[in-house]
């Protein structure tokens, strides 16, 4: 299983605002910009907390509209989600709850995945909940023309050039995309 932490950020390091709001990535001019569905095309299963899982139920696929899960950004099948509550889940979609520390929950992700890409949607402390359990392979960011003076976090931890190699930097459009290897600890 390769784990890639694949999101669109603040150029200084935000996911959203401190009220889970989106307007500063929607703001941004789409032409040449990225394609996450090419990334998205390519993954196993897709992993996220519950916020951002909230966050699509109540943006792009209200759990009264039939069908709309699969056309939302995050409606990778199976998606696994973190949250120590009983969140609703939208008719057809597989979600699949899961709780805890995420060691305990590698070899359930690995039996779906395979070789394949597990897609860590987000939000910064869940990637970072796979770094800490040596499960984060790759860091790979979609930097806004955007700030924001406060919000959540991209990856609230520490980790320095002994631990981050640069991969890649292009240009998609007004996006700098950055894509890192995580090296071991
Ligand atoms: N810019 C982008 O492209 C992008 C990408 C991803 C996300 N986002 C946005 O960024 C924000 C992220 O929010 P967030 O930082 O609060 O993160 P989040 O990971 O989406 O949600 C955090 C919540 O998930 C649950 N959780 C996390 N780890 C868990 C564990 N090990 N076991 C059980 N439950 C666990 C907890 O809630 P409960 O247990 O109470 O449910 C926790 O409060 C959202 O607004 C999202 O929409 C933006």
């Amino acid at each position: 299983m390769r784990t890639v932490f694949y999101t669109a950020s603040t150029l200084n390091g935000f996911l959203a605002d401190p009220h889970d709001d989106l307007q500063w990535l929607f703001d941004v001019e789409e032409e040449g910009g990225p394609d996450p569905g090419t990334f998205i095309s390519t993954t196993a299963a897709g992993v996220c907390g519950s916020a951002t899982y909230e966050w699509v139920l109540a943006h792009e696929a209200p759990l009264d509209v039939a069908g709309s899960w699969n056309e939302s950004m995050i409606g990778t099948s199976p998606l696994f989600l973190f949250t120590h509550r009983d969140l609703p889940i939208p008719e057809g979609a597989d979600v699949r709850i899961l709780s805890g520390p995420v060691a305990d929950h590698l070899p359930t992700l690995e039996a779906v995945v395979g070789d394949g890409v597990l897609w860590v949607i987000g939000g910064g402390d869940l990637a970072g909940q796979f770094l800490d359990a040596g499960a984060l392979d790759e860091i790979r960011v979609d930097v806004a023309p955007a700030t924001l003076p406060a919000g959540k976090p991209l990856l609230p931890r520490a980790l320095g050039p002994d631990r981050l190699r640069l991969v890649s930097a292009q240009q998609a459009g007004q996006f700098a995309r950055l894509t890192y290897e995580v090296l071991p600890g």
